[in-house]
């Protein structure tokens, strides 16, 4: 457990763990997770591994259109999950475990059986008509403009009652809310009120620079040629239009300062981390504000970055040089959205990627199932849930999403072994599940612990400064955390091949991700292929 000095926010040093609620843990034999399950999990994740926040993915009221991102009631919880009690349940016993609960709220968007909406497309005159984006056909019967969903195909959908369309940057059933109404900002803002007054440490917000768009809902432009490398996710038909128009419009900082004063309404440092896919460090590093808007923008700039030394090194640099004076930067390496970590660096990458995410300083997020190194799963065409699988093929989230593997036996100790998990397991939970790993020293679970105890006691490595090494041979990414006297030297070889790589004098190994390696030779290692390290550099460096 970190124990940030008093000067420190919470957030600053905690090492988040996000978590699927439908995937983490069943306790009705229902095969989807639930409230219930995670909190049976905590002691897990508190004192198993040693995580500081979880981030729940949502468990609101939901059709499930798009798996809870589709938001019904944003003041309850689906049954699917549980009950409020179950959540208060939940809060009260991650705060006993001292641990910060980080939930999603979904602003763009809601479902299309919100209430909300459900009066908004009943007429043309209702109340609520404005409280999202309805506009009629062009004069020639097009739609309103050239928009695109990023799930695919148009983002307007026609209501055949009232004889307009309406928005939807996602699904035809998540309507987008009209952020220029000021009762819509209200009425969201009482939201996060809502959970603020229960407690919430603070919000992961989804898809956050999507809430402003361009007032004349101007065309988007036809994309410039593709951006330099393959080194960015690709969204199918979405990436043919430059998407400068229907998101990210400036008039959502005023909103963000809005937002903050909500959170600064409460005590305890409430945190804010928006969802965030913009590759220009100057538009992204904006949403930090003046220190008054979003706590972070999520710095996705390593999820899809090729996994060479030189790469990594260059997108650390350039996050450093956005991050802002008062800015704090974050790391993550996988989420619900991307594929596994495991499969996408290389599964022999894997425990170097879990040193570079929990070495590199700032915020970072673990995605649940890297700490066991799970793969993605290969989800048969009758197995798939993914609303985008369907509308896009090749674009299925399926595979990260599956449950959690916590034990050998039938059901895997996540449901009980006649329920039919929502997803299936991936092939390998027999041998890759939490208790296998527990009984294992050398695995991948007791790599992020001894990561995480070790990261907990070492200024250094939570707010410590960062400093490239460049006496390290090719393919080797060196660097040095700093605070005050204590230091931390970090080397990882991202080659399948050993390399010889000079250490300081006097250096003493702090762990390394070969465990036949128990000590430092002073002068040259021989850094073996994909091996992580840290070592303490003594009074040398
Ligand atoms: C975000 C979420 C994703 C969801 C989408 C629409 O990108 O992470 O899972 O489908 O928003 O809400």
């Amino acid at each position: 457990m970190n124990t940030p000095p008093p000067t420190h926010e919470w957030w600053k040093t905690a090492v988040v763990y996000q978590i699927y609620p439908r995937s983490f843990q069943d306790t009705t034999g229902s095969g989807t997770g639930d409230l219930n399950g995670i909190t049976q999990r905590l002691g897990y994740l508190s004192d198993t591994l040693g995580v500081d926040a979880i981030w729940i993915s949502p468990f609101y009221t939901s059709p499930m259109a798009d798996f809870g991102y589709d938001v019904a009631d944003y003041c309850d919880v689906d049954p699917t999950f549980g009950t409020l009690d179950d959540f208060d349940r939940l809060l009260a016993e991650a705060h006993r475990r001292r641990l910060k609960v980080i939930i999603d709220w979904v602003p763009n968007h809601t479902s299309d059986q919100h209430r909300w909406f459900v009066a908004s497309r009943s007429a043309l005159t209702d109340p609520k008509r404005d409280w999202y984006v309805w506009r009629g056909p062009k004069l020639d019967g097009s739609l309103p403009n050239n928009w695109q969903s990023m799930f695919g195909g148009p983002a307007w959908t026609l209501d055949e009652t009232t004889g307009q369309y309406y928005l939807h940057s996602f699904l035809a059933e998540q309507p987008d809310l009209n952020w220029r109404n000021r009762e819509v900002q209200a009425a969201m803002f009482d939201t996060l009120r809502f959970w603020l007054d229960r407690g919430v440490d603070g919000f992961r917000i989804d898809v956050a620079h999507f809430i402003m768009k361009n007032p004349d809902l101007t065309d988007n432009p036809l994309a410039p040629p593709p951006r330099g490398g393959a080194d960015f996710r690709s969204f199918g038909g979405y990436d043919e239009w430059d998407h400068i128009h229907d998101k990210g419009h400036t008039d959502i900082h005023a909103v963000f300062r809005d937002l903050r004063r909500v959170l600064d309404e409460y005590q305890g440092d409430r945190f804010s981390i928006g969802e965030i896919h913009i590759f220009d460090w100057d538009e992204w590093a904006s949403y930090y504000g003046d220190g008054d808007e979003l706590h972070m923008p999520f710095n996705f700039s390593l999820v899809w970055a090729h996994w060479t030394a030189a790469a990594i090194r260059c997108r650390v640099e350039a996050l450093q040089t956005a991050v802002p004076a008062n800015g704090w930067p974050n790391y993550v390496l996988g989420n619900h959205d991307e594929q596994r970590l495991a499969t996408r660096y290389g599964p022999q990458n894997a425990a170097a990627a879990a040193v570079l995410l929990l070495t590199l300083g700032g915020q970072p997020t673990i995605y649940y199932g890297d700490e066991i190194g799970l793969r993605e799963t290969e989800v048969p065409p009758e197995r798939a849930q993914d609303p985008w699988q369907f509308r896009v093929p090749g674009m299925s989230r399926d595979g990260c999403r599956t449950p959690m593997p916590w034990t050998a036996t039938p059901g895997h100790g996540f449901s009980v072994p006649v329920a039919e998990p929502w997803l299936p397991f991936g092939g390998d939970a027999p041998r890759r599940n939490v208790e296998n790993q527990l009984g294992d020293p050398s695995s991948m679970l007791n790599l992020y612990r001894q990561l995480l105890r070790i990261r907990g006691a070492r200024s250094s490595l939570q707010t410590g400064s960062i400093e490239f090494i460049d006496d390290v041979p090719d393919g080797v990414l060196g660097f040095i955390r700093a605070d005050g006297a204590e230091r931390t030297v970090v080397l990882i070889n991202f080659t399948d091949e050993t390399r010889d790589t000079p250490v300081p004098d006097g250096s003493t190994l702090l762990f390394s991700t070969d465990q036949m390696r128990t000590e430092i030779q002073p002068g040259l290692i021989d850094l073996g292929p994909n091996e992580a390290l840290a070592i303490d550099p003594g009074a040398s460096a």
